[in-house]
């Protein structure tokens, strides 16, 4: 399948990707997760090579096995914030999890973000793992709660970036008169897990309103997905089975009467590449070296840039990915992918060599949704 619009690139910033040696290489900051200097590094390499979004992974909470790096990290509104202000185009990331965080409060700073980033703000509204409900004052709740918070939570969310019309402050300092009061709407909401009256204290995105994902494989993660949101972050062990889970969330947002090129397929790999075959496989080893105790799974995406620029362009083709998500392993990863891959990429005309627009939605290729009253 060749897909209408250009293949999105988003970059996973949060230091030292998801294993547990990465942190011990040289060439990393082994505080990486909580270094605003090198988050600072990473969003400037990704925006200087046109990506579409920084994108963060979300653990708020301490557990068993955690990646290193996890056990000081910062949290994602906050570091997106201070990313706005050190670029100019990029799209912006945040994952909360709706089984612990509260609907209002994440609202309002999702939508604070987009607004100081003048609309390139993303909220990737996931259910998480139930691990962490003992810090949020929901101990007595378990996993088959998370679901029906998570529909709640993003019917909530939804409601409240569309607190008010686009016209509804006047602001006329003649008049004296600011709001316009019926266009400001409260969403009343009354759910089993929130409560909700609103109206919510900021007016509308430029972009309409932040662009919305979640994450997960499920069928149910599939039907929340495709009543509510723009995209998703999923995952396939192979190429075939991603293509499998891509074309199942596209049917069913036909079903719902949805347009599927409204809609953003992400998949996260970790490619190491190197100008040969037995570059990256040199890298591969670096990391492998750091710690023998622990293994590393070669990644899927490996090889000369040709090769991963194939594999790329070959998950784009068949329909797997709209957007591909980087994490990186080895210190390197993201540099080397921007370096080798994305030219490759951009002259097979599959990837953009400059922005066309200033928002996410524009990046993206979404439409700017209209004022809906909920
Ligand atoms: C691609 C992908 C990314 C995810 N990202 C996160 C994350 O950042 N933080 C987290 O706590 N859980 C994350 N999850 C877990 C999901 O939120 C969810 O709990 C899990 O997928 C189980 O739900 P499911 O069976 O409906 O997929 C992710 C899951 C997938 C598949």
């Amino acid at each position: 399948m060749q897909n209408r619009k250009k293949l999105k690139l988003a970059a996973n910033i949060d230091g030292l990707g998801w294993n547990h040696v990465g942190w011990q290489h040289p060439d990393m900051p082994a505080d990486a997760s909580e270094n605003i200097d090198y988050y600072i590094q990473q969003a400037k390499l990704a925006e200087a090579a046109k990506f579409d979004t920084l994108f963060l992974v979300d653990v708020s909470h301490v557990g068993p096995g955690n990646i290193p790096h996890y056990l000081s990290m910062f949290e994602g509104a906050s570091v997106m914030s201070a990313l706005s202000m050190h670029t100019q185009k990029i799209g912006l990331s945040v994952t909360v999890s709706t089984s612990y965080a509260d609907p209002y409060s994440a609202a309002r700073q999702i939508l604070s973000l987009d607004k100081i980033s003048r609309g390139r703000a993303s909220l990737n509204a996931i259910t998480s793992n139930p691990g962490g409900m003992v810090n949020f004052s929901r101990g007595h709740l378990g996993k088959s709660d998370q679901y029906p918070m998570n529909k709640e939570f993003m019917e909530i969310v939804l409601g409240l970036w569309d607190t008010y019309e686009d016209d509804a402050f006047i602001r006329d300092k003649g008049s004296g008169v600011f709001l316009d009061p019926r266009k400001m709407h409260r969403v009343n909401y009354r759910g089993k897990y929130f409560q909700v009256d609103g109206p919510l204290n900021l007016s509308r995105s430029v972009q309409g309103r932040p662009v919305l994902y979640t994450a997960g494989t499920s069928p149910t993660f599939m039907d929340h997905a495709t009543s509510y949101t723009d995209g998703v972050f999923t995952h396939g062990n192979t190429l075939e089975q991603t293509v499998a889970i891509a074309n199942e969330l596209r049917r069913r947002l036909v079903e719902k009467g949805r347009r599927a090129e409204d809609f953003i397929v992400s998949v996260s790999q970790n490619p190491i590449v190197g100008r040969t075959d037995q570059e990256a496989l040199e890298k591969y080893l670096e990391l492998l070296r750091l710690t023998p105790k622990n293994s590393l799974p070669r990644p899927l995406f490996f090889g000369s840039a040709e090769k991963v620029a194939d594999q790329v362009q070959q998950w784009y083709e068949k329909g797997a990915i709209d957007m591909l998500i980087l994490r990186q392993d080895h210190p390197h990863g993201l540099r080397d992918f921007i370096q080798l891959v994305v030219p490759i990429l951009q002259e097979r005309g599959i990837f953009r060599t400059e922005y066309e627009a200033d928002t996410l939605r524009g990046h993206l290729e979404l439409p700017k949704p209209a004022f809906r009253e909920s």
